[in-house]
């Protein structure tokens, strides 16, 4: 095997430590420094014997890496992003890839103009269970698919909301979670072209929405419906039914489903409903679990940021992916906010 890609972490907090403890565990990589201001950071980097660096303008010379993933705050990416490309590295950006459009399209931008991979952290599209639904929607099994359907219900605790930032514009289910969602329905499905939506406070009265319902129609013709709210008890979520994250109590329930004229596939269980006899309400339904095997998303993705800088595959997620998905979140926001139509 050819030696270990020498990666950096820039932001070690939450999602960053998981991803330093994937690069750790990935024969195919090796950690060379945690990039991040913050004093537990810095002992991190002294407990893992790699170097620390309090800024990615201040990258160490020695033990130069040859690409970070960069996972601090969402205001920081974009400068973070150039600081990777001003040194010439490839750069794995968490979710969002920008606090705005405009801003992420510039970053990719120069990425694309410069020839440096960038890729954004939507790591669900690795997971295998993701890649066999989607396999089995482009394989014609479901037939032509005419509807989606998708929730995002749980309950986020008070203190959750204790830090001001939670609470304000720029937060949100929607710009937090949902833009997970989005980027797997335009992974399985296509292209979203228009959305109509509306949103509430009413349950927290914060600043931000704690609950919104969404239509996305896609390039294809097909129409979705998206329910969200962070205020509900509820099992069904991506985060509760894919069992990816072990920090989420693990349900046996689905949170998407996606509707074709020859069938219908309700994701994460990969329970494929058909009438095996005749298309017709009259006639029995009956249903298959797909199956796939288990692995974990943000391990993969590691493994494919380590082949795209060695040159031999191109990335799973690209930045432009991560600026479609944004631009979506971005029209759903702006729908949320022009109003809405009563009964006259
Ligand atoms: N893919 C996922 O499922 C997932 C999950 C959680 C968070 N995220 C995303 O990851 C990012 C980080 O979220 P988090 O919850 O880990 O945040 P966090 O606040 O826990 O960690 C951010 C870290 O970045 C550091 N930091 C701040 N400015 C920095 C700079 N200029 N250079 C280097 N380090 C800096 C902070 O000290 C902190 O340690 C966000 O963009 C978030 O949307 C993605």
């Amino acid at each position: 095997m050819s030696r270990p890609v020498r990666l950096a972490v820039a932001g070690a907090g939450l999602i960053g430590r998981r991803h330093i403890e994937q690069i750790i565990a990935c024969p195919e990589a090796v950690l060379t420094a945690v990039i991040d201001p913050a004093p537990a950071a810095r002992e991190l980097a002294q407990a893992l014997g790699v170097r620390w660096s309090p800024s990615l303008d201040d990258l160490p010379a020695e033990d130069r890496p040859e690409g970070v993933v960069i996972a601090t705050p969402n205001r920081m990416h974009v400068a973070n992003g150039m600081a990777c490309l001003a040194a010439g590295l490839p750069a794995l950006i968490e979710k969002p890839l920008a606090d705005d459009v405009a801003a992420a399209q510039a970053l990719v931008e120069a990425f694309e103009r410069a020839g440096v991979p960038l890729l954004t952290g939507h790591h669900r599209r690795h997971n295998p269970m993701i890649q066999r639904a989607k396999a089995e929607i482009e394989n014609g099994r479901l037939g032509r698919i005419v509807a989606v359907s998708g929730l995002f219900w749980l309950i986020k605790p008070d203190d959750y909301f204790d830090a001001a930032w939670r609470r304000e514009p720029g937060a949100g289910p929607v710009l937090i979670n949902l833009i997970h969602d989005i980027d797997l329905l335009r992974h399985l499905c296509g292209d979203i072209v228009a959305v109509q939506a509306a949103q509430s406070n009413r349950v927290r009265g914060h600043a931000v929405e704690d609950t919104a319902a969404i239509i996305l129609h896609f390039a294809s013709g097909a129409l979705g419906t998206f329910s969200v709210s962070d205020t509900v008890q509820a099992p069904w979520s991506y985060e509760f039914t894919s069992g990816e994250n072990p920090a989420y109590s693990r349900t046996q329930e689905s949170c998407y489903q996606i509707g074709g004229t020859k069938g219908s596939l309700a994701i994460p269980q990969l329970d494929l409903w058909r009438h095996p006899d005749a298309a017709s309400w009259w006639a029995p339904i009956a249903s298959e679990r797909l199956s796939y095997r288990m692995q974990d998303p943000l391990a993969l993705q590691i493994a494919n940021f380590c082949a795209v800088i060695r040159g031999t595959a191109a990335p799973v997620v690209s930045g432009r992916e991560g600026l479609t998905t944004l631009r979506v979140i971005a029209a759903i926001k702006r729908a949320a906010a022009s109003g809405i139509c009563e009964p006259v």
